[in-house]
């Protein structure tokens, strides 16, 4: 039986070049969708799956992050000296109580499973998360909650997917599909980023795991692939046949916050959803001659 996930990797070193300037001093996993950053949904995710070791692989510029969640002595002072208990509660919400922090950098840029490679010490011998926080989904189940609970049936490398349009193939690690049950789909073999006539099919990672120890070894051979970079697709691909690996088409709307459209359906999305109904239609109104 596999065991509990409590160790959760973001992996937050890369540069924000797609929303420049607006990651010039900000990290782009603390531009907010609605009122928290990416990192806090992430972070959050995390938590409501059971994770209680939240391992940082970040760089030194991008400080921001680790600040976001650390105390806030001065600011949480005048909070509690004009009694706005409500806002004090928000300042300190976002983590566990009982929650570890740690913080790694990823001294160069060479690619995802680099960055992954960056947390063993942290990871040990025990499985692991992964949240790209990038990747946002929209369910009352967490999506890393679902694949937490899918894991104890499967243990191994657990990726989460979803079909995306034939040419959009090249933005993501594809997998090879086997046989497919109850939305748990065998995984034959894994490419990252293929040209849509290379693509084993359109079924692609979005950015959660569930990765095997194993995987750390298999990274510190530190092998380019797609892009020059250490990939994190090509480690779960040599480790096919080793330990159990397997796509898991999740329930949820999924967002890509990497990119501006996005960005701007995500925003739009989880106003929605937090919206009461009043507050809903008045939206509906004031957006819809935007749209037109
Ligand atoms: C990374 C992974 C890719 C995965 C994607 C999900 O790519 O390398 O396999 O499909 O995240 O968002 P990136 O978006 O960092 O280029």
């Amino acid at each position: 039986m596999p065991h509990k996930i409590d160790t959760v990797v973001f992996p937050v070193a890369g540069l924000g070049t797609r929303f420049l300037p607006a990651t010039k001093a900000v990290p782009k996993e603390m531009l907010p969708v609605v009122d928290k950053p990416l990192i806090q949904w992430a972070v959050e995710e995390a938590a409501a799956a059971g994770c209680k070791r939240f391992v940082f692989v970040t760089a030194p510029e991008k400080d921001a992050i680790m600040k976001h969640f650390s105390d806030a002595p001065h600011y949480q002072d005048v909070l509690e000296a004009r009694g706005k208990t409500q806002e004090l509660a928000l300042l300190k919400a976002g983590l566990p109580q009982d929650a570890e922090i740690i913080k790694t950098y990823q001294e160069q840029p060479l690619g995802l499973g680099h960055a992954i490679w960056c947390a063993h010490e942290a990871t040990g011998d025990k499985a692991f998360a992964v949240i790209l926080p990038d990747d946002m989904v929209q369910h009352p189940t967490g999506c890393l909650a679902q694949m937490a609970a899918q894991y104890q049936t499967c243990g191994g490398n657990l990726v989460a997917v979803e079909n995306v349009p034939a040419d959009q193939t090249h933005r993501y690690g594809v997998l090879d599909p086997g046989a497919e049950a109850d939305g748990l789909v065998a995984v034959k073999g894994l490419v990252e980023k293929p040209a849509p006539e290379d693509a084993p099919s359109t079924l692609a990672i979005i950015g959660r795991y569930i990765l095997a120890p194993d995987i750390m070894r298999t990274l510190s051979a530190f092998k380019k692939g797609a892009g020059g970079e250490i990939q994190i697709t090509d480690a779960m691909a040599a480790l096919i046949g080793q330990v159990p690996m397997n796509g898991f088409r999740f329930q949820g709307t999924r967002f890509d916050c990497g990119n501006r459209d996005g960005f701007l359906e995500a925003n739009l999305a989880f106003a929605i959803a937090a919206a009461g109904d009043e507050e809903r239609a008045a939206l509906k109104q004031r957006l819809r001659p935007l749209l037109d």
